[in-house]
């Protein structure tokens, strides 16, 4: 019989490359694995849910309806804050960034944490896949003080950790801490994570294409010249399309099939709908430690110097020879390169 490790021993294992972090990281993931549970019981009763609150938005334990969204949000703030692991929080959900303080005493805790609770959050109510998108930074203002701004507009290069978790056919949590991707699948009969998918990489070249080709009249010429190369027959194309509208689910397949994965500028959102902090750089760095690339199209995204906390950037993200011949594309307009 095979024996896998866990989670909890992976994270105990690997404590060691992070020598001066006193074991604060590994507490912090472990927080995430806790939220990502408890999100998961949630996620997979959903339609339940839905039929027993349809008189009066009660449930029967005659509790509120909450959206998943806020759900998610709710319970990813509780066990990070309450723990007292990290000294400040900003989420796609709230307007503004979170400080969090030690009961009687000052937080001297390192880390911030920007979080997408739920991703994909149009997709809840067909039973198709969501997730949960997190990054992990160390802070850049003094230890002991209010966290500020400026301790969550950092670069993506400065992240030092980022991850998902994917509720998906099975559950799953895959992550980084900059020394290559492991994906953990949840056993839901005993709520425990093992290690399924180690050291998890892009293929370099793929025949997946994922992007809205709805909005196709609104895209930049660029995008647009690329998709037609995508349905050219020649060599290994046309590729196959493949969009489930939810940003966690998409990379998952791309990265193991090898595909690319496009939110571009558009007429209608000209400078894109994805958020750099919460859901670009995080997944850019996964890609990046997986052998993939990540850009805006004419720059790296974890290089792009954040002005605002929900920021959003266009995504170029997948295979790295994929995004390579995007980027070719998009060179040919370099105007479009000012979004
Ligand atoms: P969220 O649910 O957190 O708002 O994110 C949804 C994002 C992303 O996951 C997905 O790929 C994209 O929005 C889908 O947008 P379109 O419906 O415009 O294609
Ligand atoms: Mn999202
Ligand atoms: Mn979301």
């Amino acid at each position: 019989m095979i024996t896998r490790s866990t989670l909890g021993e992976f994270i105990i294992s690997n404590q060691k490359h992070f020598k001066y972090s006193s074991g604060e990281l590994s507490r912090l993931i472990n927080s995430i694995r806790l939220a990502a549970k408890v999100v998961n019981h949630e996620v997979n009763k959903a339609g339940l849910v839905d039929i027993l609150g349809e008189a009066g938005d009660t449930n029967i334990q005659g509790e509120d309806q909450q959206k998943l969204d806020v759900y998610a949000n709710e319970i990813f703030m509780q066990t990070l804050t309450n723990r007292e692991i990290i000294c400040g929080i900003a989420s796609e959900e709230e307007d503004d960034f979170i400080t969090i303080s030690g009961k009687d005493r000052g937080n001297d805790n390192k880390y911030v944490v920007l979080i997408d609770p739920l991703d994909g959050s149009s997709n809840i109510d067909v039973n198709v896949s969501v997730g949960t998108i997190f990054s992990v930074y160390t802070r850049v203002t003094e230890i002991g003080s209010p966290v500020r701004l400026e301790d969550f507009l950092q670069e993506g290069n400065q992240q030092v950790a980022a991850g998902y978790i994917v509720y998906g056919t099975s559950t799953m949590l895959v992550y980084t801490t900059g020394h290559g991707v492991n994906g953990f699948t949840l056993n839901p009969a005993i709520g425990t994570f093992y290690l399924s998918h180690p050291n998890m990489m892009f293929p370099e070249d793929g025949a997946i294409y994922s992007i809205n080709e709805g909005y196709y009249i609104h895209f930049p010429q660029g995008v647009k010249d690329y998709l037609k190369y995508c349905q050219e027959e020649e060599d290994d194309r046309p590729y196959k399309a493949r969009y489930i509208g939810s940003l966690v689910s998409d990379f998952h397949r791309n990265m193991i099939k090898g595909g690319i994965y496009i939110y571009p500028t558009s007429s209608k959102a000209p400078k894109g709908k994805l958020r750099l902090l919460y859901e670009c750089n995080p997944m850019a760095f996964l890609a990046e430690q997986a052998g993939g690339k990540a850009s805006d199209g004419y720059m790296r995204t974890m290089d792009i110097k954040p002005t605002e906390l929900h920021q959003r950037v266009p995504f170029f993200c997948g295979s790295k020879n994929m995004v390579e011949v995007a980027e070719g594309f998009m060179k040919n307009y370099p105007e479009n390169a000012e979004y």
